[in-house]
């Protein structure tokens, strides 16, 4: 064996040369690995000894993309380029040998072997779209080459990762190889290349499937309008699709031109950078700097759940999805029933749809035992409290699952922003207490906020970070505080909300400006989907607020037809001149001047609070890092992920900016505009958000 550079070894296997790679985490195409390909390729094309050419790699993954943390830096040593024309202009077969992830640059540089083997658990894909990018080596002019238009489309703008067997349909993937047995596959596929004098096969020769689609531009139109509400805002699914056209309607070398000019754009603008960002935030998020990586982990293997409603059922379903049996609790046997129900009727709609088999339906339900009676917790390894909101219900709970539950299980509630000490201290064993709190719909959402109390042991919180993982979320840890991060910021976008309206704006204004900001959809238009009544006492309520008088009319929300808005038959709301009475009536009975709000109000009243909340809170030390309220923000809240979050945006506009607005708005109208100290601080020394 050779070693061609601290991350690439050249060995003999016979007559066939095996490039290996070993630059951990994921092989990424670092500089190092760029130049050990280059040379290794180099090395092997040239030795008149070696017939055939295998590219694997060591560890947990074939080649997962470009170095991201490269992007925006000096480019060093051989381009991905010189290496790419090395391995497919070399005069004898080379074989990609993937295992793991093949994905963006790394599935770029397997694009340009004349042949790919693959084991089945292998993945294949361009998530460059993840990162506000397209695939830059080639990518989007070989991939429609092998796969089709259609499919490139797909898989280019959505980023999956299409499993091995995938690939071998479509043509990506040349042949698969047994689990664990990949070496010996390849070299003796290229053994194969070799004594039957297989031809050397460049992909971007391959015309037929790309020219199949030229002159069909409503492929492309018809893609555009089917997903336009998925790609709104986000800049680099419609230059996937561009290079896509491209692929299709011009020559190889002109496709790659028009790929590398709108990579290009793509790479140094503002959507990509705060992407990129946001995929290293999440990685982030998983460290907790007092909870090393070797903590001992509280083995999770049965789950019981408190409350089968709509929040209890989510939580059942992540995992049940895993394998983890559950024991979901009601008190009454309808309620529990009607909780399974809903339960099964999510998976069949899944699977309605293709998502999972009729036989995985059943392997899930089969995992969610629902019981009557809290004792059936007694060996479950985790609890997970999610009934309403109230202390001393939580309390009572707590006090019994301290009796029921073996020691060492963890105790979580999901509750939403309530003191987590204070439910901790009714039990005997505080350190097992913790928060997890899902986002509704808890199946779907990718958020779990983990909230970490005074006692909460440090197994519990590295069990609590490894399981969230584990079941498909994202996870951050926070501290205890009312509303935790989340929420508690979103009230300070609710309160400004609130108070535009009764100034002259309409609940629709609002609604616009945040929607187009990028927000899946503005607080009214959410309190109408979510119902205004949620919280709403009927006997207590006295026309105080909007909310109220709307209640009292049974406006509802969505369900009953008419909340802020007003519905037709399929839910599309319309402003309401109902509602718009019933402001106007409001704002002369406190005696207030309506008056015209600009847009650019709106958008600072709602934004600039909600970043000096987030101030408040890394000042509290209740979330990590700033990063860490991002991700909350990103994945529990729809905060656009193309300007990373409030406090990556609340750089893009500067510190000083936010705090001039804020002390602005506080001289006009007090003091929920007041600065937090820290931000002053930070301004005063010339820091950004990202520093904290
Ligand atoms: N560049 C640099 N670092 C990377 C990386 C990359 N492409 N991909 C992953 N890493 C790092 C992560 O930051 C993490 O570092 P940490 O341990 O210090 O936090 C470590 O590798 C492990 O990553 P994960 O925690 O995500 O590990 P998983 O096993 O859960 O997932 C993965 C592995 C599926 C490969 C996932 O990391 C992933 O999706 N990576 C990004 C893949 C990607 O987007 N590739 C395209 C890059 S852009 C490109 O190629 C442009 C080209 O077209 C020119």
């Amino acid at each position: 064996m050779t070693a061609i550079n601290p991350v690439t070894d050249l060995s003999m296997d016979g007559d066939i040369a095996v490039i290996t790679l070993n630059s951990p985490p994921v092989n990424a195409l670092s500089a190092n690995v760029r130049e050990g390909l280059f040379e290794g390729f180099k090395a092997a094309t040239a030795d008149p000894a070696v017939k055939a050419i295998v590219l694997i790699c060591e560890g947990r993954t074939f080649i997962a993309g470009a170095d991201i943390t490269e992007f925006g830096g000096a480019s060093r040593g051989p381009s991905l380029f010189d290496v790419q024309g090395m391995m497919e202009n070399a005069p004898k077969p080379v074989i990609a040998a993937i295992h793991g992830t093949a994905l963006g640059g790394g599935l770029e540089v397997a694009l340009v072997a004349h042949y790919r083997i693959a084991v089945p658990s292998a993945r294949l894909g361009l998530p460059e779209v993840n990162l506000g990018l397209l695939p830059g080596a080639g990518g989007t002019q070989r991939l429609p080459r092998v796969a089709g238009p259609e499919k490139a489309l797909e898989m280019m703008t959505s980023g999956r990762h299409a499993p091995a067997s995938e690939a071998l349909a479509m043509g990506l993937v040349d042949e698969l190889a047994e689990e664990g047995k990949l070496r010996e596959a390849a070299v003796a596929f290229a053994r194969r290349c070799v004594t039957e004098n297989r031809p050397l096969v460049k992909v971007r020769d391959n015309n037929t499937k790309v020219e199949a689609a030229r002159g069909k531009p409503e492929i492309f139109e018809a893609f555009r309008k089917a997903n336009a509400r998925k790609f709104r805002g986000f800049l680099a699914p419609e230059y996937n699709i561009r290079c896509i056209e491209a692929a299709v309607n011009l020559p190889f070398d002109e496709g790659l031109a028009v790929e590398r000019k709108l990579f290009g754009e793509l790479v140094t603008g503002s959507q990509s950078a705060a992407q990129r960002y946001s995929f290293f935030a999440e990685r982030q998020a998983q460290k907790v700097p007092d909870v090393p990586d070797d903590t001992p982990l509280i083995p999770v293997k049965s789950v019981g759940i408190i409350g089968a409603g709509t929040m209890g059922g989510g939580i059942a379903m992540n995992f049940a999805n895993v394998g983890i049996a559950v024991t979901l609790i009601e008190v009454q046997k309808e309620a529990l029933e009607r909780g399974l129900k809903v339960i099964r009727s999510n998976y069949e709609r899944t699977a309605s749809r293709g998502g999972i088999t009729a036989a995985q339906v059943e392997e899930r339900m089969a995992l969610i035992t629902g019981s009557l009676d809290m004792n059936a917790l007694a060996t479950v390894d985790l609890v997970i409290e999610a009934v309403f909101e109230r202390m001393d219900v939580k309390k009572e709970i707590f006090t019994k699952l301290d009796a029921i539950c073996k020691p060492g299980a963890i105790l979580a509630t999901n509750t939403s922003g309530l003191n987590i000490d204070e439910i901790a201290s009714v039990t005997k064993r505080p350190e097992a207490v913790i928060g997890l709190h899902f986002f509704s719909p808890a199946n779907v959402m990718k958020l779990l906020e983990i909230v970490r109390a005074d006692h909460t042991s440090k197994s519990v919180i590295a069990t609590s970070m490894k399981l969230a993982k584990q079941i498909g979320k994202i996870a951050a840890l926070v501290g205890v505080c009312p509303g935790f991060v989340g929420n508690r910021i979103l009230g300070q976008r609710q309160r400004e909300a609130q108070k535009l309206v009764m100034e002259g704006a309409m609940p629709w204004d609002v609604d616009r400006v945040l929607y187009d900001f990028g927000f899946p959809m503005g607080p009214f238009a959410m309190s109408d989907l979510a119902g205004l009544d949620i919280g709403w006492v009927k006997e207590r309520s006295q026309g105080e607020s909007i909310r109220d008088v709307l209640c009292e009319m049974d406006r509802r929300g969505q369900k009953t037809g008419a909340g802020y808005y007003d519905y037709d038959e399929n839910r599309n709301a319309k402003p309401s001149p109902v509602t718009e009475k019933i402001i106007n009536d409001f704002i002369v009975k406190t005696g207030s001047n309506p008056r015209t709000v600009s847009d650019e109000e709106i958008l600072e009243r709602c934004i600039y609070p909600m970043i000096n909340e987030g101030v408040k809170i890394l000042e509290e030390g209740k979330a990590i890092r700033s990063s860490d309220v991002d991700v909350v923000w990103q994945n529990g809240y729809g905060w656009p992920v193309y300007r990373g979050g409030p406090m990556w945006y609340g750089d893009q506009i500067g510190a000083a900016k936010v705090l001039e607005k804020m002390k602005e708005f506080q001289a006009k109208m007090g003091d929920d505009f007041k600065p937090a100290p820290l931000l002053e601080k930070l301004v005063a020394e010339g820091k950004k958000f990202s520093d904290l």
